[in-house]
């Protein structure tokens, strides 16, 4: 198999040609078993390496070529990233030239976890929701650091695996909207991108510099809030206008931002502790959340900064402090 990018390497206009000097394999050297995503963009099938008996994921998608490079380049920049899907190489399908992604099958997705545990009446716990929280900012620190921003982190996108003794170790897949910060995107005349209801106020009022590291980190912020609450704290099926008038709603209006053509007045309150009330998160776990949804980019926790947080740091061993511990 062909070496990827390194780890450290931060993705440069150098390194996004870093597929030039990557081998392109054979589809055939993979036996197809089940088809287990059907994504917007694509398919994606379990597989299995016929040599090595590997269990794989291999994403087809529909655009171009092109683009399932660029997304297999910034992939294959996250080697060594222990939160994120671990590429494996870019194949060719035998009779046509079309090309597929193979990446380590990495479990189910955090969306369809999420959905069984509801309809189990077993919502995710705090304690539980702090071990992933951990995970995926400690995934998105290195990320950011390296220069790659995700823009679409949900929980279709993060993958349930195996046990470690922990608990389930998580993987953020899905990088086909991802950006490098040091290469302009392919198509910038389209600066809203992403998924409704994990999207970021400054995405959604369609600021053509908007897609840095901090849309990120919102959608954190939304995937922590559905943890804890068993429930999305945004509609997903909404148009982006009445998105960013709930993001209001429920956040309230920052004073220097003139929100009067959504129907918002000036200086209403945060709703966002009755929608994440103290049952389900303690007053350590909401300064996260809240530094996670703030409205200013400028302002929102960066991944280094929320792991610096009381919630992470006050007790030593993995589990969250209780309400009152936070209280206290
Ligand atoms: N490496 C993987 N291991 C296991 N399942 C995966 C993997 N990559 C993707 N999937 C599954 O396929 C779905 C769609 O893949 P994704 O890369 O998100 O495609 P799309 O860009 O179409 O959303 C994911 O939500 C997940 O359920
Ligand atoms: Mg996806």
């Amino acid at each position: 198999m062909s070496t990827p990018a390194a780890a450290s390497s931060t993705v440069t206009p150098e390194t996004s040609d870093a597929l030039d000097n990557i081998r392109i394999g054979r589809v055939d050297s993979y036996k197809k078993l089940d088809k287990i995503g059907v994504g917007t963009f694509g398919d994606v099938w379990k597989a299995r390496h016929r040599r090595s008996g590997k269990k794989v994921a291999v994403k087809s998608v529909r655009a171009s070529g092109e683009s399932l490079l660029r997304e297999a380049a910034l992939l294959a920049a996250c080697t060594g990233n222990p939160t994120v899907v671990e590429f494996r190489e870019v194949v060719r399908g035998g009779k046509t030239d079309k090309l597929y992604l193979v990446m380590e099958y990495a479990g189910r997705s955090l969306h369809y976890v999420m959905g069984a545990r509801r309809r189990d009446g077993r919502p995710f716990t705090e304690a539980e929701a702090h071990r992933i929280m951990r995970q995926l900012l400690g995934g998105m620190e290195i990320m950011h650091e390296h220069g790659v921003v995700h823009c679409d982190l949900k929980p279709a996108n993060v993958l349930v695996g195996k046990e470690d003794g922990r608990g389930p170790v998580l993987k953020i897949c899905d990088l086909g909207l991802a950006r490098s910060v040091t290469v302009p995107s392919p198509d910038t005349s389209r600066p809203v991108v992403g998924t409704l209801g994990y999207m970021a106020p400054e995405q959604l009022m369609g600021d053509m510099d908007c897609c840095s590291t901090p849309v990120d980190m919102w959608s954190l912020g939304c995937v922590m809030a559905e943890l804890v609450s068993g429930k999305p704290i945004f509609k997903v099926e909404v148009s982006e206008c009445e998105h960013l008038a709930e993001i209001v709603h429920l956040l309230g209006v920052p004073d220097e931002v003139s929100l009067m053509p959504l129907g918002v007045s000036a200086s209403t309150p945060s709703q966002l502790r009755g929608a994440v009330p103290e049952e389900c998160l303690s007053m350590a776990g909401f300064d996260v959340l809240r530094g996670l949804l703030e409205f200013d980019p400028r302002d929102r926790l960066t991944a280094a900064a929320a792991l610096q947080m009381p919630w992470f740091t006050v007790e030593d061993d993995d589990d969250a402090p209780s309400p009152a511990t936070a209280r206290a």
